[in-house]
């Protein structure tokens, strides 16, 4: 079976991220095939500063692998070292109807806000079926906000199969009940473009202020509190244990116990959590030669797979000479 993700270098990764996606890609490394990629052609369509960029997928790639990313057991690659995505995302370009790249949520939320979206934007979800086809990618492993465009993707190789022959793996989301959609400190979504985000390997003094900024209800120190309804204990479920979880609701219920003793509770766990990866993160950061094999090899084992699959669609559609 084939596990694949990809994650964009937009900025550093956070605690949505984390929990949502690059967790269970850690998870499933160990099935037979886990492909995970650095998108920097989605990044593309937000950033538009080489160095950034570059800097950005880099800090990417050893962000993936501090946090338990293994080579030996998965290829990490950069997407942009497999030009055949493109070739594929053409193709499936052909056969997308306008109607439902209209619908996707990147594209219909800039639009509400009346900003102009670029073709790329408009096209994003296209790329990413590619990103996921190229390879028959049985499981693709993301939070709740990917699943639309998983579904996409399945559209298009189904409308591909049909229309030309049963060619292209038909892959499936997979999203964690538990994580599917991490809150911010504001208590929405938490995502880069809200600006409301929590960075893994943040220094641990902003961290903390961050995390004493999240927001929450009015209630007084005495008053009893509900942890269902909070988002500063939506968070320490992340990071905390069964009893560890049960024993903090008890003093939500309880009353008496003010919200800043729940954030310190998360800042505490949070730290505790990650100490390791921060660790291994110093010791990556000071090797990128190490860190720029292991995308080179990475690419290397994907493009193999990706030409192989390109071939069998253009041969479907009658872009080669063999049937
Ligand atoms: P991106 O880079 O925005 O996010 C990477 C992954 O993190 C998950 N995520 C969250 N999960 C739970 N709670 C949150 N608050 C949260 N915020 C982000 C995302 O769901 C995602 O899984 N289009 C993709 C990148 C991509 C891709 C692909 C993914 C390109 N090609 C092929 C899978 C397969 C994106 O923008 O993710």
């Amino acid at each position: 079976m084939r596990v694949l993700s990809g994650i964009q270098p937009t900025g550093r990764f956070h605690w949505g991220n984390y929990f949502g996606a690059i967790k269970q890609y850690i998870d499933l490394q160990d099935n037979d095939q886990a492909f995970y990629f650095i998108a920097d052609l989605h990044a593309l369509t937000t950033i538009r500063n080489a160095d950034q960029l570059r800097q950005n997928t880099q800090e990417a790639a050893i962000d993936l692998l501090a946090l338990g990313l293994d080579p030996k057991r998965a290829t990490l690659f950069r997407q942009s070292d497999i030009p055949e995505v493109t070739s594929l995302t053409w193709i499936l370009m052909t056969i997308t109807q306008m109607s439902l790249l209209e619908k996707c949520h990147a594209y219909k939320d800039k639009k509400a806000k009346g900003i102009a979206a670029d073709a790329g934007l408009f096209t994003y979800p296209v790329l990413m079926a590619a990103d996921i086809l190229l390879y028959d990618s049985d499981l693709v492993p993301v939070g709740q906000d990917q699943i639309q465009h998983v579904e996409v993707t399945r559209d298009l190789a189904q409308r591909f199969n049909t229309l030309f022959r049963e060619t292209i793996t038909i892959p499936e989301s997979r999203v964690l009940d538990s994580s599917a959609k991490v809150p911010g400190i504001d208590g929405e979504k938490m995502s880069k473009s809200y600006r409301n985000v929590i960075e893994i390997f943040e220094p641990p003094k902003k961290q903390r202020k961050k995390v004493m900024s999240i927001k929450t209800d009015s209630a007084t120190l005495e008053d009893p509190k509900d942890p269902d309804s909070c988002s500063v204990f939506a968070l320490y479920k992340l990071f905390a244990n069964e009893s560890q979880q049960a024993e903090l609701a008890a003093r939500y219920r309880a009353g008496g116990m003010g919200y800043g003793d729940a954030k310190q509770a998360v800042h505490e766990a949070a730290l505790e959590y990650f100490r390791e990866a921060r660790e291994r993160r110093e010791q990556l950061s000071a090797d990128t030669d190490t860190v720029n094999d292991i995308l080179s090899e990475g690419a290397r084992t994907a493009r193999e797979k990706g030409k192989e699959v390109l071939e069998r669609v253009q041969s479907a559609c009658g872009l080669s000479t063999t049937h």
